[in-house]
């Protein structure tokens, strides 16, 4: 597979899963033909082959052999893998190679989390084009029985039509001439548009801190644009607790929380529809997916109930919810299904998590599969030979950047990797920026790191003189940038409070996977497949992960890294009635396990403070 005709000497080398091509001469690097093609790959170190940033699996074609550097890097499992550094590897043909989305920088993960897989069309919304003959003397019908005279004769269908529907139905048939395009869901018409109108849908994902919203065409299943923002009630508690707490200490709080978060969905509505050059009217359904509290708090549902125990959801099945009862601006007569709750602290997001990622079922060769979404709560879910338990760990803020000295959410300009090579300090910025913070996955490489070359120990205490480490009031400091080098004018350090943030974290989500475990009398080495979806999981370095023993140390191909696995899933609910079925499945058989009562999870959670990998 030679380059043009013209070029004999040149090589392709295809870079996927991102898809570009670029033609080069033997013995180029691949990192050279990353770069030549626009891929962003990490390369912390430069291309000295020392940070291990650029890591990429050779699928098809041949390479120099493993330079000594690439062996100092690379686990046996990876080597095994096919794994190879980019800065190292030569290529001596054509070449096809698979990019993770760790080894690549921040804006280029963001379009991975955005990934197409194909889900077969079951749709629930369906078009169908009519042409009615106009009212006369002779018939003096309402427009209403008119229409539904024609569907009954020629669809053989009794339908309804959405009150909202009928309120435009006169004016609409008439600007169109009685040629329209109806979409109909199960027996009812929710739209009546122009003739050869598009159908098109709204996924979401209403996170605690972000949105990601996805405008699919209903008859093909393509995501046609797709665009996210902050999670507007944010400004009213930066977690879920502050702002149940928000809706309950204040008059009108829930309708507040409940009005900023569907404004901010119109606004997202808007661009998606404006950049397709499509109308909002076009837009005959939504799915919105959320934990438990952002789901109450769009549908407008009680909120009081989950804040203290038992935490009980106030609704646990699927609904479908009017759209324009919630003030969001698709077409009118619209519904928006709101996929089932398994409990007050596990909810439609990870149902949703679950359908996204193919984690609620076996597969060949694959009976047990943890899957979980890290954010400042973490669920965690274990399918093992067809029983399903899922927890909810409170792992806080700590992966956002929050409580941490120096963090900051991923934006330009946080540190997002660190690597440590004894004395040296090795980082990546996002954007490339000189640093002005850290974000979570840069502190938790720190943290890793600072463990691997003993500044601190198993109990995060500071244990060596290093003449990295500061003394800041008497406390120890680790200083990643001094202020002559950072973006701020101010130095960036790691101190004693900000290892114990991660320590809590990394021990909540630890604890809250051996107690599934436990129930089904398995140990790590049983785990099959391990998914790990959302937007820090996929930014997360794995090694920094394992070796504080967040995650167990089992090899690395079973780990898989799969992006926006409840965005997925919403868009997958969108188009297939089956899928929203499987949701409905999931949250009956799942098992959900209350680690706040659970006897073996304090000492669980005890031992899994401690910075070891097992
Ligand atoms: S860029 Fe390849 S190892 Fe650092």
């Amino acid at each position: 597979m030679r380059g043009d005709n013209n070029r004999p000497d040149l090589f392709e080398v295809d870079l996927e899963p991102i898809g570009r091509r670029v033609n080069l001469p033997i013995m180029a690097t691949l990192l050279q033909a990353a770069q030549n093609a626009g891929v962003e790959l990490s390369s912390i170190c430069g291309g000295m082959g020392t940070c291990g940033a650029c890591k990429v699996r050779l699928v098809k074609g041949e390479l120099t052999p493993l330079t000594a550097d690439e062996i100092a890097e690379l686990s046996e499992s990876e080597i095994q893998s096919g794994m190879r550094l980019a800065c190292q590897a030569k290529i001596l043909g054509s070449v096809l190679i698979d990019i993770p989305p760790e080894s690549l920088t921040t804006p280029q993960r963001l379009q991975v989390e955005g990934r197409e897989v194909r889900i077969d069309l079951d749709p629930v919304v369906i078009p169908v084009s009519i042409k009615l003959d106009p009212p006369s003397l002779n018939d003096l019908r309402s427009d209403l029985t008119r229409l539904l005279d024609y569907t009954s004769a020629n669809l053989h269908r009794k339908l309804s039509v959405n009150y909202p529907v009928l309120e435009s139905l006169s004016d609409c048939m008439r600007r169109n001439h009685w040629e329209v395009t109806l979409a109909i869901r199960d027996d009812s018409i929710v739209a009546v548009l122009p003739k050869d109108s598009e159908l098109l849908g709204l996924a979401v994902d209403v996170g605690t801190t972000k949105l990601a919203a996805y405008l699919v065409d209903l008859k093909t299943g393509e995501t046609l644009a797709k665009t996210g923002a902050m999670n507007p009630q944010i400004a009213f508690g930066e977690d879920v607790i502050s702002r149940i707490s928000y809706a309950m200490d204040n008059a009108d709080g829930r309708k507040i929380l409940q009005q900023k978060l569907i404004e901010t969905l119109n606004d997202l509505l808007q661009q998606l529809t404006h950049e397709v050059g499509a109308s909002c009217d076009q837009v005959v359904e939504a799915v919105i997916v959320g934990n438990t509290a952002m789901h109450h708090l769009l549908a407008g549902l009680s909120v009081s109930q989950l804040g203290s125990a038992p935490y009980v959801p106030a609704v646990s099945d699927a609904m479908n919810l009017p759209a324009k009862e919630i003030g969001l601006r698709v077409s009118p007569g619209s519904m928006i299904f709101l996929p089932p709750n398994i409990a007050g602290y596990v909810g439609a997001d990870h149902v949703s998590m679950l359908i996204g990622a193919e984690a609620a079922q076996a597969k060949q060769n694959v009976q047990t599969i943890v899957s979980l979404d890290i954010g400042t709560n973490t669920e965690i879910s274990l399918y093992h030979w067809g029983r399903h338990l899922s927890c909810s760990c409170a792992s806080g803020p700590a992966f956002e950047g929050a409580h941490i000295r120096d963090g900051m959410r991923a934006a330009p300009g946080a540190i997002e990797r660190v690597t440590m090579d004894g004395g040296t300090v090795h980082f990546q910025t996002i954007g490339g920026l000189p640093a002005v913070g850290i974000c979570g996955s840069g502190i938790l490489d720190a943290v890793a790191g600072l463990r691997t070359i003993q500044v601190i120990d198993e109990r995060g205490v500071f244990k060596v003189d290093h003449p990295k480490i500061n003394r800041n009031d008497g406390r120890p400091e680790f200083i990643l940038v001094d202020a002559s080098h950072s973006g701020s004018g101010q130095k960036i350090a790691v101190n004693r409070r900000d290892i114990n943030e991660i320590q809590l974290a990394k021990g909540a989500i630890r604890a809250g996977l051996e107690v599934l475990l436990s129930e089904v009398g398995i140990t790590d080495s049983d785990i099959d497949e391990f998914i790990i979806a959302g937007a820090f999981g996929t930014y997360l370095n794995l090694e920094s992960a394992i070796s504080i023993g967040m995650f167990p140390d089992i090899p690395r191909e079973r780990y898989h890294q799969v992006g926006n696995a409840a965005g997925l899933g919403a868009k997958g609910m969108l188009i297939s009635s089956r899928l929203r079925a499987k949701a409905s499945e999931i949250s009956k058989d799942v098992e959900y396990v209350e680690l706040t009562t659970h006897p073996g999870f304090t000492e669980a959670y005890m031992t899994a403070l401690a910075f070891r990998s097992d």
